[in-house]
């Protein structure tokens, strides 16, 4: 339904640790549209803006306080909201994103932030998704998928948060919006399986 090539516009989010594949299915899904005739705008958080770019350096330069991180995933989103995702729902475009508030309430959570508050702060300013995509898969598989070595001190990496991370996007699995979808399969399988959630099937 939601899908028919109508003029109102689309929000789909695809969620998940590392390693899930998120942003080859955000690919997919554009193809997926774009052959249904929609105007398609696929994005990312941290985006390529100033405060992501900050984020995005912190995972080489050293990893921000707590407090600052959370606030510059907020002031990035802000930006975000303001400059692309709503201007491109407002004209009836399919939006796709590879992370966005859930990744804050997951990541920023496990870090030791309540993610309900992160969630209240962010609905102030964000809309919610019309989808929310959650990829799901075993924290191992995960970390052997990003190449994680038990030596390689990548902070956003670390096995004992990312496992928390997966516990509170699993958190997420009853939102009437949202659908867990296992990242275990191929990509064929993956993809199927989030095209037949969105038009309503199964
Ligand atoms: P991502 O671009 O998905 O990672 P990569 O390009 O390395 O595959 O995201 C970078 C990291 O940022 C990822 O580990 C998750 C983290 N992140 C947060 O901690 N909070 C957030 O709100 C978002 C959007 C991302």
């Amino acid at each position: 339904m939601v899908i028919d090539a109508d003029s109102r516009g689309l929000f789909i989010v695809l969620e998940g640790i590392d390693g899930t594949g998120k942003s080859s299915q955000v690919r997919k899904l554009a193809s997926y549209f774009s052959s249904l005739g929609r105007e398609v705008v696929t994005s990312r958080e941290p985006t390529d803006g100033p405060w992501g770019k900050k984020l995005r350096d912190s995972a080489t330069l050293g990893r921000l306080d707590p407090a600052d991180e959370l606030e510059y995933f907020l002031r990035d989103r802000r930006e975000h909201v303001e400059q692309l995702i709503r201007p491109a729902l407002a004209e009836g475009k399919v939006v796709i994103l590879d992370r966005y508030y859930f990744s804050t309430m997951a990541y920023q959570g496990a870090r030791g932030f309540d993610p309900h508050e992160i969630r209240k702060r962010n609905e102030e300013f964000a809309p919610q998704p019309d989808f929310l995509v959650i990829l799901d898969l075993d924290v191992e598989i995960a970390l052997q998928r990003v190449g994680h070595r038990g030596d390689q001190a990548n902070h956003f990496e670390k096995r004992d948060s990312l496992q928390r991370c997966r516990e509170i996007f699993l958190g997420l699995a009853n939102e009437p919006f949202a659908r867990v979808i296992s990242a275990a399969g191929s990509m064929d399988e993956i993809s199927r399986d989030i095209v037949d959630f969105l038009e309503g099937k199964k």
